[in-house]
């Protein structure tokens, strides 16, 4: 039985939940979206079972994840099931999910599972205190190993997802997300706290980051909102317009920059 993990992630949660999921699947592979999409060519998945980790995005899927299913040939899977990681309301992502892993590949999810994590969207909100960020992950420990069971086993399970009728509006909203992720790298500054260690430019999944000859970020026009740079900058120096000032920010206490930075390539 062979198996691969595919997993998107910005600031720790999802690649969390790929490596507790791995760990409990004898010789499961690990492969990141991120790396599929940087490498701009089509990847085989030859896996029996193939599961997709990511987090929602605006009651949907980031877009890097839809592109990278463009990419995926499919061949004899017999097993796909898909987990996503949000803090509040996952809205139709599993559903929308589905769809692009049907029209992408021609195939259906057997099964969906969501799992509650800490929040990492400091445009809208600051992150939770340090206490309230341990309770919450002991929490999503348990779910996420009844998951690596459930997936382990390669049961179905109803995907956790709205009914059709009230998909619509996260449908939209989703929608609207994806087709103006890139431009919203523009919202970012570095303020004059900057101190020009570049951790940024390494954080960020899609390399929309360079540095200046003055060693000042500069960010280019394909953004996925992941929040990576945001949340792992040092200083605090990144804002997003005003809206993030004197924020909390969040990044998932385990996960390391150099783990993170391993999706940027196969
Ligand atoms: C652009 C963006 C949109 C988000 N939208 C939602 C949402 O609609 N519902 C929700 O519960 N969480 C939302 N979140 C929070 C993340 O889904 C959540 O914190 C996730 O676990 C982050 O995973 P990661 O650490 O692997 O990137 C959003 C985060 C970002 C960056
Ligand atoms: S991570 Fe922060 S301090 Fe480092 S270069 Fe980027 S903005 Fe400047
Ligand atoms: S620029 Fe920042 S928010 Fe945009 S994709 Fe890169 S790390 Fe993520």
């Amino acid at each position: 039985m062979s198996r691969t993990i595919f997993y998107f992630s910005g600031t720790g949660n999802s690649l969390a939940v790929a490596h507790t999921i791995t760990g409990k699947l004898p010789d499961a592979s690990v492969i990141p979206l991120a790396g599929i999409v940087n490498s701009d060519k089509p990847y085989q998945a030859d896996a029996d079972d193939l599961i997709f980790v990511f987090p929602v995005y605006v009651a949907g899927i980031p877009a890097l994840v839809a592109r990278a299913l463009a990419q995926i040939k499919i061949t004899c899977a017999t097993y796909i099931a898909a987990v996503v990681t949000c803090d509040s309301s996952a809205g139709a992502a599993l559903g929308i999910f589905n769809n692009e892993l049907n029209r992408h590949c021609g195939r259906q999810l057997d099964a969906g599972w969501i799992v509650y994590m800490p929040g990492n969207y400091t445009p809208l909100y600051g992150a939770d205190s340090p206490k309230k960020v341990c309770a919450k992950l002991e929490v999503a420990e348990t779910r996420i190993n009844e998951i690596a069971t459930a997936v382990h086993d390669r049961q179905k399970h109803k995907l956790e997802t709205l009914p059709v009728p009230f998909c619509w509006l996260p449908e939209i909203s989703s929608k609207m997300f994806t087709r103006n992720v890139w431009q919203a790298g523009r919202r970012f500054r570095a303020s004059a706290d900057c101190i020009g260690c570049g951790l940024c430019v390494k954080v960020c999944p899609v390399n929309n980051i360079v540095l200046s000859a003055a060693r000042r970020p500069q960010w280019q026009n394909h953004c996925e909102q992941c929040m990576a740079c945001l949340q792992f900058c040092p200083v605090e120096a990144i804002q997003c317009f005003w809206w993030t000032r004197g924020r909390r920010r969040y990044r998932h206490p385990q996960v390391t920059v150099e783990k993170l930075v391993t999706q940027k390539s196969l």
